[in-house]
């Protein structure tokens, strides 16, 4: 088969990576791509929000399969455009992936079949959304409806806090059109954690749990970013736990989804915050999360393409996937500057120290190679990954690799996985 993954981050390198070991692949293609995975896809010149001229190439070059990585092409309805003319592609329809796009969409479907998630209302006037500001509770989480790369959600302690979210998603436009509509949502307490199914539109299967490090410096402190490392699997998403998140958040949401006519077929990613009172869904995501799948696809031992395809023909039923028991470790390596403006340009050193050992990976995200050297391009780097016969190895093997690459002002968190060793050890 000729596949086509789209992106351009670590996440797409991983799952490049992952689908160029399935016997069934003759040839990758990925767009835009970038250094690292100009190493074993051939990578085009086309950006991710370029739908249309997406569809050319996978027509002109006969591609068998595209694999979307990003929310963006869903949201412009890239799966519509090329099912509409008959090629294969593995994603959400531009309806379904409102899951994402639109928080007011996924909460009002979680409300009409009872997934548990935080109360919330919905305002598109200013006043209003601060009168009900005023007498609610706090903390509140004040989220713009739809997408803005992680940024539009603000978690607000005290009046000012949540004055200035609400008067920069509803007055100031900070988020465009995605902020035409405010969400305040009830402050959840509690451990996140990723949990990512694949479904066929009718049956879902479960990818390992993980978990995400958002915010940009250790102990969740500072912005939030697109992440800074993740782990997998996470220690407190018990049994007992993957299986009521199951049936009490992923079977109902596709179960709905396709009771509205818009079934989801591909990816469908709930970040939880476990309460004590049980799960509660925080967001929908209708893609790979981004470090996690850098942390999960290691551990996943069935092909990858197999389980697509098996969801493209709604026979995920019969798939049951195969995981080493071993966990991953993934380590984000950014530039200076970044979440804000980042430098670029910098000259990355002691890749090929690292490229033969075994059990450590470098995915690269914001890279791009000139000869035979790598240079930064992006906030986010590298994300240096390690396997280990336990999540302290695995943490040990991730950090030793990272230790040995370098670049000019490039930082990364001390603390990746300190919560699974705190959760393992209780
Ligand atoms: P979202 O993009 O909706 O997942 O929000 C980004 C991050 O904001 C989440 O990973 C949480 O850390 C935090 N967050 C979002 N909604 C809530 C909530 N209702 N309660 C507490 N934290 C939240
Ligand atoms: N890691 C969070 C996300 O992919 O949205």
């Amino acid at each position: 088969m000729k596949i086509l993954v789209i992106g351009s981050g670590a996440r797409e390198h991983a799952l490049v990576w992952k689908i160029a070991q399935s016997s069934k692949v003759k040839k990758i293609f990925c767009a835009p791509g970038n250094g690292g995975i100009s190493e074993i896809a051939e990578c085009v010149d086309i950006k991710a929000a370029e739908i249309e001229k997406l569809l050319e190439f996978a027509q002109a070059n006969q591609i068998n399969l595209t694999v979307v990585g990003p929310e963006l092409p869903l949201a412009l309805g890239i799966v519509d455009l090329f099912q509409a003319q008959g090629l294969k592609i593995f994603g959400p329809s531009k309806s379904a992936s409102a899951l994402e796009a639109s928080k007011v969409f996924a909460k009002n479907i979680m409300k009409k079949y009872k997934v548990p998630t935080a109360d919330f209302a919905v305002f598109t006037n200013k006043e209003a959304a601060l009168k009900y500001a005023r007498n609610a509770k706090r903390p509140l989480v004040i989220k713009a409806d739809g997408l803005c790369a992680g940024k539009g959600v603000f978690v607000c302690q005290n009046l000012a806090e949540q004055e200035k979210a609400i008067q920069s998603i509803l007055e100031d436009n900070e988020f465009g059109n995605a902020g035409n509509t405010v969400m305040i949502e009830e402050c959840l307490v509690g451990q996140e954690a990723s949990m990512i199914f694949i479904s066929d539109g009718d049956n879902v299967c479960a990818m390992a749990s993980s978990q995400d490090h958002k915010r940009i410096f250790d102990d969740d402190k500072g912005p939030n970013t697109g992440g800074m490392g993740a782990y997998s699997p996470a220690p407190v998403v018990s049994d007992d736990l993957f299986e009521k998140i199951k049936t009490e958040v992923i079977i109902p949401t596709i179960q709905g989804m396709q009771q509205e006519g818009m079934a989801f077929c591909g990816v469908l990613y709930a970040g939880i915050m476990i309460t004590e009172k049980g799960p509660k869904v925080l967001e929908f995501n209708a893609r790979f999360g981004d470090p996690e799948t850098q942390a999960i696809l290691p551990r996943l031992k069935t092909d990858l393409v197999e389980i697509i395809l098996s969801s493209l023909s709604g026979t995920l039923d019969a798939i049951k996937l195969d995981w080493d028991k071993r966990a991953c470790v993934c380590i984000v390596a950014a530039s200076g500057g970044y979440p804000g403006d980042y430098e670029k340009n910098k000259k990355i050193s002691g890749l090929d120290k690292i490229s033969q050992e075994k059990d450590l990976f470098v995915f690269h995200a914001g890279t791009i190679k000139q000869g035979n050297d790598f240079f930064t391009a992006g906030g986010r780097v590298l994300g240096v990954t390690g396997l280990g016969n336990d999540i302290r190895q695995a943490i040990e093997t991730a950090y030793k690799g990272i230790n040995q690459i370098g670049f000019e002002n490039m930082f990364y968190r001390k603390d990746i996985g300190k919560k699974a060793l705190a959760e393992i050890s209780v």
